[in-house]
């Protein structure tokens, strides 16, 4: 069945409240994209259906998340496609506003995660996760769902949303969900429709640079320095720009002395061309990714 397409705050309340009120279907989850959806969105679907009555997928390209050189205008888009797909996931709505429904008139009120947000992503993008609290703040309020669903792939993102809602009490359940990768390993993501072929198989370096460092390290081997080493040894060749390759705690990303503990969260940003992509391995965690 098509899932009902939303394009106001009021109407998606509205839905969500009916959902709550008939007693089949009491329990709402969400899942927020920003669309040009693949297997990896799906999956976080899929994930929300087994969990609730009612799942409602969120496709917004949000401003306030865009520095003033990101790509937020020739972002991918294809909403019909991207409706389809969750149709085929069993999604029950999808919401897909303008910016001006989430951000009217007079709309003067930014969320901001402390210690959590400021590292990585926070220094290389900053202001980028101010303007995802904001619209997960504001998606959380008009939905009112019991879980939300979000990709390990984006892994600071998850921190930060979780810290939001600890801090704020918000009443959801924040559900992690493991990276979906590519047969030969890359983590998919919308901005891989950006790569050229030959970037492609470039961009495959920064798997196989985690993947190493994940078997040095189920092998014993405990050196910050030669775990990152083994992902810069793999990542330098192949980048136009590093961003950053660290190991940080797992739980606060927090800096690490020379030993890693398990879970410790190795994390990449680099550029392929002009497209910048993110990956990580939560040692001691995650299954070592074949690449
Ligand atoms: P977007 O990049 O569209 O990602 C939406 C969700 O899909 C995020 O939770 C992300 O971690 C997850 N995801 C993306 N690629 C994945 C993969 N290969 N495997 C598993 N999960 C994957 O992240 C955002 O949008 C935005 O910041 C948003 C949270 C919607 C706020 O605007």
């Amino acid at each position: 069945m098509s899932p009902r397409l939303l394009r106001t705050p009021a109407e998606l309340r509205a839905a969500c409240d009916a959902a709550r009120a008939s007693g089949s279907s009491r329990t709402v989850a969400l899942v927020p994209t920003m669309g040009a959806l693949h297997e990896g969105h799906l999956s976080l679907a899929r994930e929300a259906r087994r969990r609730a009555g009612f799942v409602v997928a969120s496709v917004f390209v949000n401003p306030t998340q865009f520095g003033p050189s990101d790509d937020f205008t020739r972002y991918p888009r294809d909403l019909d496609g991207d409706v389809n797909k969750l149709a085929a996931a069993g999604v029950d709505a999808v919401f897909a506003p303008s910016p001006g429904d989430m951000y009217p008139p007079g709309d003067d009120t930014r969320v901001r995660v402390g210690a959590v947000a400021a590292p990585l992503e926070g220094t290389h993008r900053p202001g980028h996760f101010e303007g995802v609290a904001t619209v997960v703040a504001k998606l959380f309020a008009i939905v009112g769902p019991c879980a939300a669903v979000f990709g390990r792939k984006d892994y600071q993102q998850l921190l930060v949303v979780r810290a939001m809602t600890r801090d704020l009490f918000l009443p959801v359940e924040i559900v992690g969900h493991p990276i979906v990768r590519e047969p030969d390993g890359l983590a998919m993501s919308s901005r891989n429709a950006y790569l050229s072929p030959e970037e492609r198989a470039r961009a495959l370096g920064i798997v196989r640079g985690l993947a190493a460092a994940g078997r040095l390290f189920a092998g014993g081997e405990r050196s910050r320095v030669a775990l990152e080493g083994a992902v810069r040894a793999s990542v330098e060749p192949i980048a136009t720009s590093i961003d950053y390759v660290e190991a940080r705690d797992g739980d606060t990303l927090a800096a690490l002395g020379d030993s890693v503990g398990a879970p410790a969260a190795l994390l990449v940003a680099c550029r392929v061309g002009t497209t910048r992509l993110i990956d990580n391995l939560v040692l001691g965690e995650d299954p070592v990714p074949v690449a």
